[in-house]
């Protein structure tokens, strides 16, 4: 069967491979990001449905992301939240700033949107909700509590929203992939203190996620085989955590 899917941050990186597969797969996906013209391009590569462009902290942005949304739509079957920033820092350097973005993109903005398309999967009795999570968030990680924080929220979120929508047939689900090659990573590595070779080699496996391998999990996940899976935080980080 064919859905509906709304995925935030889907203009490159993680998010993009998303769109791209499930596209692919038939499903009618909607892309959003900050850039009109990298969406336009991207759009019409993948064949999206359509896509939406802004700044998700921007004031009110979720509600209007929301209607734009809907418009394209007209019902959202499947809620991917995947845009976040990634906060390189120990935590007395931290701006506050930073701690108010970081807060609101990773969490405040996908409880939101998890909250607005709550009620139209409980009409249609059927939804997936998946939240892109970190290894960050299920583990910890130095120099990184603010973005751990963030993401160890969307666990707490997926697993509570699971218990309260399981009757409705909606599966919520967290996967917390490891590195992935992707600009946030780039832009990661090029800071001061944060070496990739020995990130690399702290990695049982020795390479890095690739970002096909979360769209592959998030396509099963979607699927009606997958409707027993709920509520769960599922690591996708090439052995970096075992637990
Ligand atoms: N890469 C990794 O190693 C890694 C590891 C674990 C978890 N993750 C998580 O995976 C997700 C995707 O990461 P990625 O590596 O694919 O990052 P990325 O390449 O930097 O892509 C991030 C996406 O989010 C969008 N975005 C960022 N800030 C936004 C804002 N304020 N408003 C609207 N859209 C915004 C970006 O769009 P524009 O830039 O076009 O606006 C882009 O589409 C994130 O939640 C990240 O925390 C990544």
């Amino acid at each position: 069967m064919k859905k509906k899917i709304l995925i935030t941050g889907s203009s490159r990186g993680i998010g993009l491979s998303i769109a791209k597969k499930l596209s692919e797969a038939g499903h009618q996906v909607v892309i959003t990001g900050r850039n009109p013209e990298k969406l336009t391009e991207v759009s019409q590569s993948i064949k999206a449905s359509g896509f939406i462009a802004g700044d998700l902290t921007e004031n009110d942005f979720p509600n209007r992301f929301y209607q734009s949304a809907m418009e394209i739509l007209e019902n959202i079957d499947v809620l991917i939240n995947n845009a976040g920033q990634y906060c390189w820092s120990n935590i007395e350097n931290t701006p506050a700033e930073d701690v108010n973005r970081l807060l609101k993109l990773n969490l405040q903005i996908p409880y939101e949107l998890c909250k607005l398309v709550v009620p139209g999967m409980k009409a249609g009795n059927w939804g997936r909700i998946i939240n892109i999570g970190s290894i960050s968030g299920a583990v910890g990680e130095a120099n990184a509590s603010l973005y751990s924080t963030t993401k160890a929220g969307l666990i707490g979120l997926s697993k509570s929203l699971a218990l309260e929508l399981a009757e409705y047939g909606i599966t919520v689900n967290v996967v917390n992939p490891g590195w992935v090659k992707t600009g946030l990573s780039e832009d990661a590595f090029s800071q001061e203190g944060l070496n990739e070779n020995e990130q690399l080699e702290m990695i049982p496996q020795k390479r890095w996620v690739e970002p096909d391998e979360i769209a592959e999990l998030v396509r099963y996940l979607i699927s009606d085989s997958a409707q027993g899976i709920t509520g769960q935080s599922l690591n996708l980080c090439c052995g970096l955590s075992l637990g």
